[in-house]
């Protein structure tokens, strides 16, 4: 078994939760695209579902695919969203964003009644901070939030040549470590400028992780910590 298969069990795992009349939060990313196959492969069948996108290259995959997508514009609250991520630990702490996607997918996983993180075991690790973090700044603000990014002990690099679906830029930020992600997660907020980072340390409520061709199932209320 792959890396990809494992990718592809954890997704058709979670897509196996969606139920007729669900909107559901569609993820950014490799193994986001096996859950829109998934769905797409249910919606094929018979499944009656809405769908929001985290990115517009997740809304051109499923509306391709054949699944209807509405505007999270206009939708006030999600039944359920799936979606990958760069690093998952035993607190439900997450990395997001090596996609460049992380804004608009904490504003939907927020708005999901259930946020499910699908992965393959490469990202489940002890305590999350060895991944770069990635900062949404404003382009205005450039300078000034990569200053204060690096005064919270970041390696901060701007992403070249890239832009987010929102126009803004992605500053990655390497820390030596992370020994409070919350206290880091407010001061990165404060900074004027910085509109989003892939910190997610409230919103996962279950993750479907497979490793070696077996899926584990964990539920946040469920943990033993
Ligand atoms: C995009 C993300 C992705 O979910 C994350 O980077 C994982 O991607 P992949 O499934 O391709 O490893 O947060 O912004």
């Amino acid at each position: 078994m792959s890396a990809e298969d494992d990718k592809r069990l954890a997704a058709e795992a979670a897509v196996a939760e969606v139920r007729d009349g669900m909107t559901v939060g569609l993820g950014t990313g490799s193994t986001a695209a096996f859950a829109i196959s998934a769905l797409a492969h249910r919606v094929a069948t018979g499944l009656k579902v809405q769908a929001v996108a985290t990115s517009k290259a997740t809304a051109r995959a499923a509306q391709s695919a054949g699944i209807e997508v509405i505007d999270f514009a206009d939708c006030p609250a999600v039944d359920i969203a799936i979606d990958g991520t760069d690093e998952i630990d035993e607190r439900f702490w997450a990395i997001k964003g090596a996609g460049g996607a992380m804004l608009r997918e904490k504003a939907v996983a927020a708005a999901a009644r259930r946020f499910i993180v699908i992965a393959d075991g490469s990202k489940r690790v002890a305590r999350i901070g060895a991944a770069k973090l990635p900062v949404e700044v404003l382009p205005f603000a450039r300078s000034f939030v990569v200053t204060k990014l690096a005064a919270l002990g970041a390696a901060v690099s701007i992403r070249p040549d890239y832009r987010t679906d929102n126009e803004n830029l992605v500053a990655d930020c390497r820390f030596q470590s992370m020994a409070d992600p919350r206290a880091l997660a407010a001061q990165i907020m404060s900074i004027p400028g910085v509109l989003g980072h892939g910190l997610f340390l409230d919103e996962v409520d279950a993750t479907y992780i497979a490793a070696r061709g077996t899926v584990a199932r964990l539920e946040r209320d469920e943990r033993s910590d």
